[in-house]
């Protein structure tokens, strides 16, 4: 026990070390303790272990990028950036992998793991797995055609998951008024990142039970939703029946399904969002003077496009990070704290 604490107490101090470093690199600009070069000393290949089994994880699996950023997401917007999903239950602790938002959609874990894996056997104890997720999502996004951008480093891991917060995650039933709310909730704004984060549904897969509604009974009206496209509702009716298997996966954009561009906005101008939550940005009365004039610039330019979801993705890889030693570790396997 004293030895592993000790070995601790070295660990610790490391990393202030490395944190002190971190504040003189950022000049005191950046908005948490975070840094670009965080591991350029003590794991300089970080990033091109993680895009090494990302790459082959991509030639089983065409989805994997998507699922990666997603993970990011239900990360960060759950007590922070600290790899809480990725904790097993344990001590009664419910994990917030059961949470409904997660549970039976949240996927490939064990890329996070195997990438963890490939870490802990290059520099032992050094990347914690919050910023795997967040190296994993930017690589996600740029090998699928997407912007890159500098990853900020320096997050550590925490000792709990919250499954109850986990299942107040932004849900694709939610007004644009309580999406708004969570985002601001999340310290993002409820207009630009609102908008450009959702833009990540432009690659990756969605099931039926998350249309059906809009399909045959929006709010209770036993009539589609008025704001679905007429020939998109006909489509999406051949491939989600009305008492079909409500777990059949869909394109969330059937333009290019596993391409990082811009159709996702284009698609919601001309009312073929998949999710209630993706076409509100556009259709909902709130969204005039809001949310839908930037879909209609996202729309308009990819670059615009691109330059904003950067900038949303580094604001979201911020959210309540820790970067205190007492309160956060490197984990040495993701699902367990050490
Ligand atoms: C704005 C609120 C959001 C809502 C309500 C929402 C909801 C959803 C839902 C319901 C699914 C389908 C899950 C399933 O069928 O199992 C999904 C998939 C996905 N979401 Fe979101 N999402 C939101 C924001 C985001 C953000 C901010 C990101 C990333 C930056 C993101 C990335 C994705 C991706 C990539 C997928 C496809 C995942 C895969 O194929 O495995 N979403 N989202
Ligand atoms: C989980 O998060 C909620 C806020 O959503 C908070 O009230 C609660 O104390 C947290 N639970 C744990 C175990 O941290
Ligand atoms: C949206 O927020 C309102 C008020 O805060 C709440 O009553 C409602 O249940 C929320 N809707 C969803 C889908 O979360
Ligand atoms: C759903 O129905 C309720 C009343 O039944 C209404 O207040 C609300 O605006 C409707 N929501 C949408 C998105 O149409």
């Amino acid at each position: 026990m004293a030895s592993s604490s000790s070995s601790f107490r070295v660990a610790a101090t490391l990393a202030a070390l490395l944190a002190a470093v971190c504040v003189l690199h950022a000049g005191g600009a950046a908005a948490a303790d975070l840094c670009v070069d965080y591991y350029d000393c003590t794991c300089p290949d970080a990033y091109k272990i993680v895009q090494g089994v990302l790459v082959q994880a991509h030639k089983s699996d065409p989805r994997v990028f998507a699922s990666l950023i997603r993970l990011h997401f239900h990360d960060c917007f759950v007590q922070g950036c600290d790899a809480s999903l990725l904790l097993d239950t344990f001590n009664g602790m419910e994990t917030e992998k059961d949470a409904i938002p997660n549970k039976n959609s949240a996927r490939r874990y064990d890329v996070i793991d195997t990438a963890k894996a490939a870490l802990e056997a290059a520099c032992p104890g050094v990347v914690s797995c919050a910023d795997i997720l967040a190296i994993a999502a930017e690589i996600s996004v740029q090998l699928s055609g997407g912007p890159g951008w500098s990853v900020l480093l320096g997050r550590l891991d925490g000792f709990t998951s919250n499954f109850t917060e986990a299942g107040n995650l932004p849900g694709p039933f939610d007004g644009l008024k309580n999406l708004t709310d969570k985002f601001k909730l999340a310290t993002l704004d409820g207009t630009t990142d609102l908008v450009a984060l959702s833009g990540a549904h432009t690659f990756g897969r969605v099931q039926c039970q998350f249309v059906t509604d809009r399909l045959y009974n929006f709010n209770g009206t036993n009539r589609p939703d008025p704001t679905l496209s007429p020939s998109y509702r006909a489509f999406l009716s051949q491939r989600c029946p009305m008492n079909g298997n409500g777990q059949s996966l869909n394109d969330l954009d059937p333009t290019t399904p596993d391409k990082f561009d811009k159709n996702y906005f284009t698609n919601l101008k001309v009312n073929r969002g998949f999710l209630q939550s993706d076409q509100e940005l556009k259709s909902d009365p709130l969204a005039v003077g809001t949310t839908a004039p930037i879909v209609d610039r996202f729309a308009g330019s990819q670059d615009a496009f691109f330059k904003a979801f950067a900038n949303s993705m580094i604001k979201m890889g911020n959210i309540r990070v820790i970067t205190d030693p007492s309160k956060g570790e490197v984990r040495k396997r993701c699902a367990f704290i050490n």
